[in-house]
């Protein structure tokens, strides 16, 4: 069959090949796969600056945003033939730790924990693939396609509940939420937060094209430049670019009390402001600063919800392109208007 494979912390190595089906080990129910999405993580992996072959594999099959339809659910699971169904993304450690223990991989501690298509598995990037039955989730089938995007969903859905777990600290009821980054995660985060009634703001760079309208479309406010301009102390800040000033902005501008959410990854940058100053923001304003991510079984539930009560129309204008495995090349390149990029294995 079709998978577009890599080696890891190889540059240049991504290609679309023959492999063998999967193995009845990676898990009891056979999935054909509809769609993969490419995220910021498959591109790091394929610019070999991430990810880890399974254990005595050269090559990895990328892909951990999902989207299949059961071809046997297997003796184990209450799946059918023919339902739609997403993967969890990452397995506990083997030890395992206390968290990986509880079901709470996402919040591994030792760093032992494997990822499907990241770290170790392979991923959804082929045409068939394999999946334990209480790592697959059922997708609502009235998404269609749109269940691809139930995985970033996901992540979001898990730094939300790590915000409002940590504003629990002290009387806290939040009224203002900045996302900073208008790309899928962050305009899933505004989205999602506008469900919850918070009043919401964008900052991107972007000043014209798809994603300011995306933002007013849905009652939110797009704002660009600095976070330091945008004119308020945010209650909450989801900090969805990884950029070190961003960041930095993020953390002196954030409202007394208030927390920001780090989910974007980043590396290097010239530091903009001095540590201590930014620190000193933070403890004169009892402010937190959480990351997070991957998300488990319990964020997967509550983002099969969320993404249900989103507007479709809205949903399906964050894919901006659909490509064929073939085109795997072009998929893992940003372009300018890209939002979503999807790879498409067969109609649904
Ligand atoms: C994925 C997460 C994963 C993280 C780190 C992200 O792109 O969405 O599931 O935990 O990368 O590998």
């Amino acid at each position: 069959m079709k998978a577009i494979t890599v080696e890891p912390k190889k540059p240049g190595t991504v290609r679309c090949e023959d492999i063998p089906e999967p193995d009845v080990r990676e898990g009891s129910i056979l999935v054909e796969a509809i769609a993969a999405a490419v995220c910021g993580t498959d591109i790091e992996i394929a610019e070999g600056k991430y990810g880890w072959a399974p254990p005595g594999k050269t090559r990895l099959v990328l892909g951990h945003e999902s989207l299949g339809r059961v071809i046997d659910p297997g003796p184990a699971s209450s799946l059918k033939k023919g339902d739609l169904v997403s993967g969890l993304v990452r397995r506990p450690d083997p030890v395992p730790c206390p968290n990986c223990a509880v079901g709470e991989a996402d919040m591994c501690r030792n760093g032992l924990y494997t990822e499907r298509g990241i770290k170790e598995i392979h991923g959804f990037m082929s045409e068939r693939w394999r999946i334990e039955p209480e790592y697959a989730i059922k997708v609502d089938p009235s998404m269609g396609i749109l269940g691809v995007l139930l995985e970033p969903t996901t992540v979001i859905i898990k730094a939300l509940e790590q915000v409002m777990a940590v504003g629990q600290r002290s009387f806290w009821e939040p009224k203002t939420l900045l996302v900073t980054g208008a790309g899928p995660i962050g305009l899933l985060a505004a989205a999602v937060a506008s469900l919850a009634g918070i009043e919401v703001h964008v900052l991107d760079r972007n000043k014209t094209g798809p994603k300011p309208e995306l933002v007013r479309a849905l009652g939110a406010t797009h704002h660009s430049g600095s976070v330091l301009d945008i004119g308020f102390e945010p209650d909450v800040i989801v900090e969805c670019t990884g950029v070190g000033s961003v960041i930095a902005e993020s953390i002196q501008k954030v409202g007394a009390g208030g927390v920001v959410c780090l989910t974007g990854v980043g590396a290097g940058g010239i530091a903009t402001r001095a540590v201590a100053d930014v620190a000193a923001a933070a403890v004169l304003k009892n402010n937190v600063v959480v990351g997070s991510v991957n998300a488990n079984k319990r964020h997967w539930y509550k983002a099969n919800d969320r993404l249900a009560r989103l507007d479709r129309k809205w949903l399906s204008r964050l894919i901006t392109r659909y490509e064929k495995p073939e085109n795997f090349k072009q998929a893992l390149e940003r372009q300018p208007d890209d939002i979503k990029v999807v790879i498409q294995f067969s109609e649904i």
